[in-house]
């Protein structure tokens, strides 16, 4: 146990031990081997306040049921492979802390929406990186940079996509989004706001090609502007206005 130093006496003070609380989660599992349904299976684990809903799910995998199925990588909401609904609402588990919840009541856990489900907290992400790469998310150059420079920007025409670039596809966005949920054929806010990274490049020379994409009958138009997908993003992306400036080019004929 740590100490502090008493500043009246010089005397070593013992610090308060942190609190911790037994909190319940109740995860909806499904190993596609063995049930025919999902079902949801309640855990109590020794929580302290300042871990996160990840710390729980890797204690319960660890201490009480190493078939807990889940994907996490960085654990540090850079990756981007561990959003999932928690009480409902979709988060990473790892940038949810537990003092954030109301843990009076049992913690609802489950996988994303709109995407085949796997097994327990996994889901199948191809269809969400199929529509991320149809709208092709790289720089499309047609001439040369000068010989030995890089392509000059101006802080203004960096600005138009700032926001887009903070994206590291953890589908939260896409699969909070009640259009995707029922049309499994609609692009999505996550492909959208990459297609809006390049389309407002000033570098890039693809922008019609992107907007002639999402102008299609699943692109832009489907969008019916819930706001689910800005309230989703963890990396507080305006996943909507984006989508509108998308869909401003569009009716423009480009950037
Ligand atoms: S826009 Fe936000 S919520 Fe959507 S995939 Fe990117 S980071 Fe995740
Ligand atoms: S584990 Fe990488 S974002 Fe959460």
């Amino acid at each position: 146990m740590s100490t502090v130093i008493d500043s009246e006496s010089s005397a070593p003070a013992e610090e308060a031990p942190i609190q911790s609380f037994l909190v319940t989660f109740i995860i909806r599992r499904y190993d596609p081997e063995v049930d025919a349904e999902p079902r949801w299976v309640d855990y109590d684990v020794e929580m302290y306040p300042t871990e996160r809903v990840l710390d729980a799910l890797h204690k319960i995998k660890w201490e009480q049921d190493g078939s807990l199925t889940f994907r996490r990588s960085c654990a540090h909401g850079i990756c981007g492979s561990d959003a999932m609904r928690i009480n409902g609402r979709n988060r990473l588990a790892c940038k949810t802390l537990i003092k954030d919840l109301d843990i009076s009541k049992p913690i609802y856990v489950e996988a994303i929406k709109g995407l085949p489900l796997e097994k327990d907290l996994v889901v199948d992400m191809d269809p969400f990186l199929d529509a991320y790469k149809a709208v092709q998310p790289f720089l499309v150059a047609n001439s040369k940079p000068p010989a030995g420079k890089e392509r000059l920007q101006s802080p203004e025409d960096r600005a138009r996509f700032d926001d887009t670039t903070k994206c590291i596809l953890c589908a939260a966005c896409t699969s909070s989004c009640p259009v995707f949920w029922t049309d499994g054929q609609y692009f999505g806010p996550a492909a959208i706001v990459n297609a809006h990274r390049f389309i407002f490049d000033s570098r890039d020379d693809a922008a019609d090609v992107r907007l002639d994409i999402l102008n299609d009958k699943e692109g832009v138009w489907r969008c019916r502007t819930t706001f689910n997908c800005t309230e989703a993003c963890p990396r507080g992306i305006q996943v909507t206005r984006a989508i509108a400036e998308v869909k401003q080019a569009v009716l423009r004929g480009g950037r």
